[in-house]
């Protein structure tokens, strides 16, 4: 099986998630590709899976233009989609928000893989609104985000299965 990991993120933590699956999903060919660098062919794969971060409650701009140029392709093959965000509580408000049927409905699975807040991966209006929102959550006790392994691991196993 021919497996396309194409992912687009900002600060490190989706490239690294992207590339900690690709780890995981032993025995198959896997391509990783930045979307923000490359635009893969989804029709040379028979499954595509697209990851991306989260910023003010959206995919990446990159993942979702892959999405919508790709919609035919995508809706015939095999897809399964993650994301990484700070607020991992949210994620059936993120899916509902930027997954509409036509993925949804098609796709083997749609996982929250949590995210990172690291202030030396950002810069400018990003870490200033990090520093705000992470101050704000600290004050209400909401620990601070990290990664899901346990939910990398889970998409493996399922991209896996045939
Ligand atoms: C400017 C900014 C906006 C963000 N907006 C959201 C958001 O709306 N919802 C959320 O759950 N996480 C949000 N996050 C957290 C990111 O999704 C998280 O840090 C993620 O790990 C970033 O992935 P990346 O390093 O691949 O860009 C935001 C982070 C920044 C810096």
């Amino acid at each position: 099986m021919k497996i396309l990991i194409a992912y687009a993120g900002k600060s490190g933590t989706t490239e690294k998630c992207a590339k900690l699956l690709a780890e995981k999903i032993t025995g198959e060919l896997v391509d990783v590709v930045d979307l923000c660098i490359n635009t893969p062919n989804a029709k040379e794969y028979d499954t595509v899976v697209i990851g991306s971060n989260i910023h003010m409650g959206a995919i990446h701009k990159k993942a979702r233009k892959f999405m919508q140029d790709h919609e035919s392709s995508l809706i015939e093959t095999r897809t399964a989609y993650f994301f990484c965000c700070g607020f991992a509580d949210k994620k059936d408000e993120i899916i509902a928000m930027n997954y509409p049927g036509k993925y949804k409905n098609n796709a083997i699975a749609i996982e929250c893989f949590g995210g990172e807040m690291d202030m030396n991966q950002l810069h400018g209006m990003d870490k200033f609104i990090a520093k705000l929102v992470t101050r704000a959550t600290a004050n209400q006790g909401i620990p601070a985000p990290s990664i899901k392994l346990d939910r990398i691991e889970a998409l493996a196993q399922v991209i896996k299965s045939k």
